[in-house]
């Protein structure tokens, strides 16, 4: 039987986080941020000046860690107690993140929390295995997607507003060695879940993007 779950995986930047929260609030359910937990594993690395390789001591953190997400707006991360919701948000992080959610053993730590928080069901979930190893039940899979450089456009947009001035280059360089890393390690690597539903969201405002996947939920909750 499937969950009452939407699971969205897809690529870095392509709007996954936002659509997500806006699904979750107008479904009235909970939102989780899979991405926000490697990345609180990756600052954890960072202060104990661990390299992409230390897969070891980092799934031991990945054991130990408290990691709880607090409402707000942004929803709050909290790690061992320290609000870390701007921190884990920097490109290193996010770079740091991607590295060693390639060592299994991370992932598997991350992936029973995971799993238990979807058990109850009524949560928006995203990340770049919910579909496929977090949640393959949920009633509805989304695979979000959009050009290299229609995301790293935005990515750059966001940044220039945070005052920024990283080239667009730079993070296009940066955005496809992301995807080449995510899609290609061994262990649950980002794929497109044969029952997913695939948005491509070139062309798409996000306004557009949460009615897609809204009306995909209805549509999902006729065929049960
Ligand atoms: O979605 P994000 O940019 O916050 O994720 C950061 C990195 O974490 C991403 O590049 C790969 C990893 N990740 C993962 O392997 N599996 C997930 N479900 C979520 C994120």
């Amino acid at each position: 039987m499937s969950k009452e779950v939407v699971a969205i995986d897809g690529p870095a930047g392509a709007g996954k986080s936002t659509v997500a929260k806006a699904v979750a609030k107008r479904l009235g359910f909970s939102y989780l941020d899979t991405g926000a937990m490697y990345r609180c594993i990756a600052l954890l690395a960072l202060r104990n000046s661990l390299g992409p390789g230390d897969g070891e001591t980092a799934a031991n953190f990945a054991i130990n860690a408290s990691i709880e997400f607090m409402p707000g707006d942004p929803q709050r991360v909290l790690l061992d107690g320290e609000d870390v919701t701007e921190l884990i948000r920097t490109m290193e992080i996010g770079e740091l993140a991607s590295a060693l959610s390639a060592h299994s053993n991370v992932r598997k730590e991350l992936v029973k929390r995971q799993k238990r928080l979807c058990d109850a069901g009524k949560v928006v979930l995203e990340g770049r295995d919910t579909t496929t190893v977090v949640c393959p039940d949920a009633r509805l899979k989304v695979y979000l997607t959009a050009s290299v450089e229609a995301r790293a456009k935005r990515r750059w947009l966001e940044l220039q507003a945070k005052g920024d001035s990283t080239p667009l280059e730079e993070i296009e360089r940066q955005i496809a060695q992301r995807d080449e890393r995510d899609m290609t390690r061994s262990d649950s690597p980002l794929m497109v879940a044969d029952d997913a539903v695939k948005i491509d969201t070139d062309a798409m405002t996000v306004d557009e993007v949460i009615e897609a996947v809204l009306a995909e939920w209805n549509k999902s909750l006729l065929v049960s």
